[in-house]
């Protein structure tokens, strides 16, 4: 069976061969991102593979669906780029890899809570350019800090589990709790009090409607003073503009971003050469006490392995005639429409 593979970079062409090797799947790979206009390049595919800023809406999915193809194989677990509906009315099944490797956005949580209290960014800068001063470094300890896990699913308890051997004092808020979080000492609370009393935030929920911009002006003012923040989950958790006037005030001590919500223009890409024509990204980007990574709080070797393998097995078990194992369900048991990030 042939699979149109979108958005391809050459990991994910590396990682999706190796794991497609001794099966009958015949990959070609396309860099440009799927939407209505590029949609006409899968002729003679029966499935496309997609990543997180594909356009999988109506006209993308009415033009695949016209070619034949008919599943939309993500290789990433959120969907909230996939018109659900559109999908279920055209017969477009749409398959997923739920989870991959939590191990590897929690480890970069912790790793940007790190760099931002010991200033890891600027000590790399200043030691190779012959600069051993040590004025502005002083750094913070995350021994028995107070953390507000916000989301505590899969990476959110991994992160609770780490910061728990640093002996973090940890607090929790979700819509259900875990009771592994639970049993690292965590003690889930209102939002408001999860942001009143920690020293640092880290978001782990999905983008819902119940979630966009949990992290907004109202919320900051709630913060201590010096708070840090971390999003590792979706850039529309966070308003960055109410975000940028707590930098700006010297309300928020530090920010770890791994996501940001306008990514889809800049992340991905080498722009270097190019003028960030985005004001409120380029403005983030001058605070000493910033650090933001491209979205690559999934990128670890295990991590690829897993999500080529499990999309491998998502359209193998299609070309049988089965339903993929990670399909997208909805809760009357077929395709869901959830926003999960
Ligand atoms: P998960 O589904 O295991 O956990 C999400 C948790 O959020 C659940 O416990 C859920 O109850 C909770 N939640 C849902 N709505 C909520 C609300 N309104 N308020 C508070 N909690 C709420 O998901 P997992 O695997 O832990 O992933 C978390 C997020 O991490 C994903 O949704 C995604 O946005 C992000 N992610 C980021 C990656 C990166 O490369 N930076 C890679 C993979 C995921």
């Amino acid at each position: 069976m042939k699979i149109a593979v979108f958005s391809s970079k050459s990991y994910d062409e590396e990682f999706l061969r190796a794991a497609a090797q001794g099966s009958d799947i015949e990959l070609v790979f396309f860099e440009t991102r799927l939407n209505g206009s590029t949609a006409p390049l899968a002729r003679g595919c029966r499935a496309v593979c997609v990543f997180v800023n594909d356009h999988v809406d109506e006209p993308a999915l009415s033009v695949l669906h016209e070619m034949g193809v008919g599943l939309v194989a993500l290789r990433c677990s959120g969907y909230n780029n996939v018109d659900l509906a559109a999908a279920e009315r055209l017969g477009v099944v749409v398959a997923r890899v739920p989870a991959y490797s939590p191990h590897a956005v929690a480890e970069l949580t912790v790793a940007l809570m790190l760099s931002l209290d010991r200033k890891l960014h600027k000590a790399y800068n200043r030691v190779r350019e012959g600069n051993f001063n040590l004025e502005g470094l002083l750094g913070a300890e995350l021994f028995r800090r107070t953390v507000g896990v916000i989301g505590t699913g899969k990476i959110g308890a991994i992160v609770a589990k780490i910061l728990a051997g640093f002996e973090c004092r940890l607090l929790a808020y979700d819509l259900v709790r875990n009771s592994e979080v639970e049993a690292l000492g965590a003690r889930y609370v209102a939002l408001d009090d999860l942001c009143r009393e920690s020293d640092i935030i880290t978001l782990h929920c999905p983008l819902t409607p119940g979630t966009y911009r949990i992290i907004n002006e109202d919320s900051l003012s709630l913060t201590k003073p010096g708070v840090m923040l971390i999003n590792t989950s979706r850039g529309k958790l966070v308003d960055t503009e109410a975000v940028i006037r707590g930098l700006k005030s010297g309300h928020i001590g530090a920010v770890g971003l791994d996501v940001y919500e306008e990514e889809e223009e800049l992340f991905f890409e080498d722009l270097s050469n190019q003028v960030i024509q985005d004001d409120v990204f380029a403005r983030m980007l001058t605070f000493p006490n910033v650090i933001i990574t491209g979205h690559q709080g999934y990128f670890t070797r295990p991590a690829l392995e897993a999500i080529a393998r499990q999309t491998v097995e998502n359209i193998a078990a299609f070309a049988r005639g089965e339903t993929p194992p990670g399909v997208v369900e909805t809760a009357s048991g077929r395709r869901g429409t959830s926003l999960a990030g």
